[in-house]
């Protein structure tokens, strides 16, 4: 499994097709968000998975239970590997989100706090008490007792969900950033190595990658370097899947 997953937050097909020619045949995991599926809908999901690639849907979906149980219905029928949810729409969704992949190849994966959301932010925007790293982790328990598979956290607080929800449990993170990038609009970034070596299994790579001159040689020294760094480690591929 590979240990990075592109997003690919392009605005249009064009420019996704473009980013993928110099990749050539490679087999990719790729995020696919809101802005490109809203503008290309199934059919894209279906053209990257034909191509060989892995397709992480990240919809995030966020609804009452029977909504999002429906909707994950229709959606599994593309055959995602990844889907997410937002926990935060509560222990009976995410049951009813679980229900609803059960059987098939995709795994469920619930958003705890979003990598854009600051501890400020948490307190006086969403005017919820205690730290990100406690809410988290009670999302990411929540999420595990509901039967989702695995969660989108934080590198900062993937070593206390690896701790909580156990070696099985999924945990892969965005909010990752090359020491010399520009953090954008992510508040809580970390390097790929570190993030790994925190308990990650997997990282999402956006602008890291997609906005460099070459993103393959970025691409592949990313992989290259976790593969090195992470030799033995009880994270990473096999146990994925
Ligand atoms: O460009 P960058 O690496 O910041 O992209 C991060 C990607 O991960 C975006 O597609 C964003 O939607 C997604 N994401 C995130 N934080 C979460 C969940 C998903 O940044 N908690």
């Amino acid at each position: 499994m590979p240990p990075v997953i592109i997003a690919l937050d392009f605005e249009n097909r064009e420019k996704l097709e473009r980013f993928l020619i110099p990749f050539g045949n490679e087999k990719l995991f790729l995020k696919i968000g809101m802005e490109l599926y809203y503008r290309t809908g199934n059919d894209l999901v279906t053209d990257l998975k034909s191509r060989g690639h892995r397709v992480f849907l990240d919809l995030k979906l966020h609804d009452i239970p029977n909504t999002v149980e429906c909707a994950l219905s229709n959606l599994v029928k593309l055959d995602p590997d990844y889907i997410t949810i937002h926990a935060s729409g509560g222990a009976e969704m995410m049951r009813r989100a679980a229900g609803a992949v059960t059987g098939t190849n995709t795994r469920l994966l619930a958003i705890t706090i979003l990598t854009s959301i600051s501890e400020a932010m948490l307190r006086d925007d969403l005017r919820v008490e205690g730290n990100v790293r406690d809410m988290a982790c009670h999302y990411a328990c929540r999420a595990k007792d509901s039967g989702v598979h695995g969660v989108i956290c934080s590198p900062h607080e993937a070593a206390a969900i690896r701790e909580k929800a156990g070696a099985d449990f999924l945990i892969v993170t965005p909010g990752i950033r090359l020491l010399e990038d520009d953090v954008n609009d992510q508040k809580r970034v970390m390097t790929p190595e570190n993030a790994m070596a925190l308990g990650a299994n997997q990282l999402v790579i956006g602008r890291s990658i997609t906005t460099k001159a070459d993103p393959v040689s970025v691409y592949r020294s990313i992989v290259t370097s976790l593969s090195k760094g992470q030799e033995g480690s009880p994270w990473t591929s096999s146990r994925v899947c």
